[in-house]
């Protein structure tokens, strides 16, 4: 549990970066890859929107960036006071690279939740389906 508290504390530093212009919705994230490094991200909104890059795979792609390919586990955290679960496109990028662990949410008022990558998101595209 204090690893999980640490990548929230993480996750929480990288929401201050956050650019957000358009939406103001701030979220930050941290993984820790296998070797135990732990990587941070913010979301980076864009005036063409759909250039926004989410704070989760802002994170996953400094990782990788770095040579970090397999993550363990994700804490993502939010302006908006609630658990923050990530969109569709990053529990896919998400389920690339991590098997098997686990996804870290904290609200508001200091809740912890913590939900396995398999229930998040069962049925991933995957490399197998490309033979
Ligand atoms: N956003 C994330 O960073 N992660 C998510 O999982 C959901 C959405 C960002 C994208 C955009 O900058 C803002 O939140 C509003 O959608």
């Amino acid at each position: 549990m204090e690893h999980y508290k640490n990548l929230l504390v993480k996750a929480k530093e990288a929401m201050a970066y956050a650019y957000t212009p358009y939406s103001h919705f701030n979220v930050g994230a941290a993984v820790l890859t296998k070797s135990g490094k732990i990587y941070t991200g913010c979301n980076i909104e864009n005036a063409a929107y759909g250039a926004t890059n989410c704070a989760e795979r802002t994170a996953i792609f400094k990782a990788v960036s770095e040579g970090e390919n397999e993550i363990t586990d994700i804490a993502v955290v939010c302006s908006s006071g609630d658990y923050c679960y990530p969109c569709g496109i990053c529990r896919q990028v998400i389920s690339e690279f991590m098997k098997e662990g686990n996804l870290i949410f904290e609200n508001n008022t200091g809740e912890i939740k913590i939900i396995k990558l398999s229930e998040m998101y069962p049925y991933s595209f995957t490399k197998d389906n490309l033979i």
